[in-house]
């Protein structure tokens, strides 16, 4: 599937990040009861760029589920879904970066948040995004059941058995031998599982159908396990201008790599593969479905 010409990508990526990221430095701003240490470790990582795709897909599953149902969809809505999202990740990329994990000293184009604010502030700023999100998240203005659920499908997906069960995998496995099937369960749950979450919550939050839930977490799992293939390749292929984080990572920790098992010409047609298969599962939404075709086209062929 291609993408439809009419639909301007790079203007809907640029418009949905600035508006996420205007709402993430409001939820930034020093607060009395917060000390200003742990105010600044929080905002120094998650005020520092990144591509925001976490979030643009909560709008984006948000704006499906209401199009495909005939509603004009009211983006404030998910708008504290969106920041919820994007502090987990943040969150996650902290922890994943410190010594007793990846042990890595670029993140976002910075120096990573333990070498500026040392490993304990940086620990526990990661545990305040994280507390936090969940606090912004319940201010949704969507029907009770409805946050509550998405509230739940997030958490769900973040802890033991999502994100933080995968990265468990991930240092297990390090230095080992691993096959093609352990590593797409690895990739699903240490990557895929909040980006497909943070589609389906979005749709979740616009009361969405059964059917089309799971049509788009078909599509949302297909683009978490090809954005962390593409995660991959770029690790091997990019620079730490262009990654805005270390390249060659993987390979110093031992980690087991899709380009290990396939090079990097079989991961990149790899992970267009599993895009298709995903798209597939969307086909019934129709036009509503015209940023999601775009973005996972972005998914595989992104440069950072
Ligand atoms: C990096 O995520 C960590 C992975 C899960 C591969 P992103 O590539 O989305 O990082 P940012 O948010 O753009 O910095
Ligand atoms: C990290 O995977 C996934 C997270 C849960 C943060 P990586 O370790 O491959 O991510 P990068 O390459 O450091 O961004
Ligand atoms: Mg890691
Ligand atoms: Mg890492
Ligand atoms: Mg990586």
């Amino acid at each position: 599937m291609s993408t439809p010409s009419q639909f301007d990508l790079e203007q809907y990526l640029g418009a949905r990040k600035a508006w996420v990221e205007a709402e993430l430095s409001r939820l930034s701003a020093p607060c009395d009861d917060v000390p200003a240490r742990l105010t600044e470790a929080m905002a120094y990582s998650l005020l520092a760029g990144g591509k925001r795709l976490r979030p643009i897909l909560a709008l984006a599953g948000y704006e499906a589920a209401c199009q495909s149902s005939g509603r004009s969809a009211d983006l404030s809505v998910a708008l504290p879904l969106a920041c919820a999202v994007e502090m987990i990740h943040t969150y996650s990329l902290i922890h994943d970066d410190l010594p007793a994990m990846d042990n890595d000293d670029f993140r976002r184009g910075r120096p990573t948040n333990h070498k500026v604010f040392g490993e304990a502030v940086a620990i526990l700023a990661g545990d305040a995004l994280l507390t936090e999100s969940f606090a912004v998240a319940a201010r949704c203005p969507a029907p009770a059941e409805a946050v509550v659920a998405a509230m739940a499908m997030l958490a769900q997906a973040s802890g033991a058995a999502g994100m933080v069960g995968g990265q468990v995998i991930d240092f297990s496995a390090t230095g080992q031998k691993v096959g093609v099937e352990a590593l797409r369960r690895l990739h699903r749950l240490k990557t895929g599982a909040l980006l497909s979450v943070s589609l389906c919550a979005g749709a979740r939050l616009a009361c969405s159908s059964q059917a089309v839930l799971d049509g788009l977490r078909h599509y949302g799992e297909a683009l978490g396990l090809a954005f962390q293939i593409i995660d991959d390749v770029l690790d091997v292929t990019a620079d730490l201008a262009t990654l805005g984080k270390d390249p060659g990572s993987d390979a110093k920790k031992g980690k087991t790599t899709y380009v290990d098992l396939l090079g990097i010409d079989g991961a990149r047609r790899h992970a267009r593969e599993v895009m298709d298969a995903g798209l597939a599962s969307i086909a019934a939404l129709g036009s509503s479905a015209a940023p999601l075709v775009a973005l996972a086209n972005y998914t595989v062929e992104r440069r950072n």
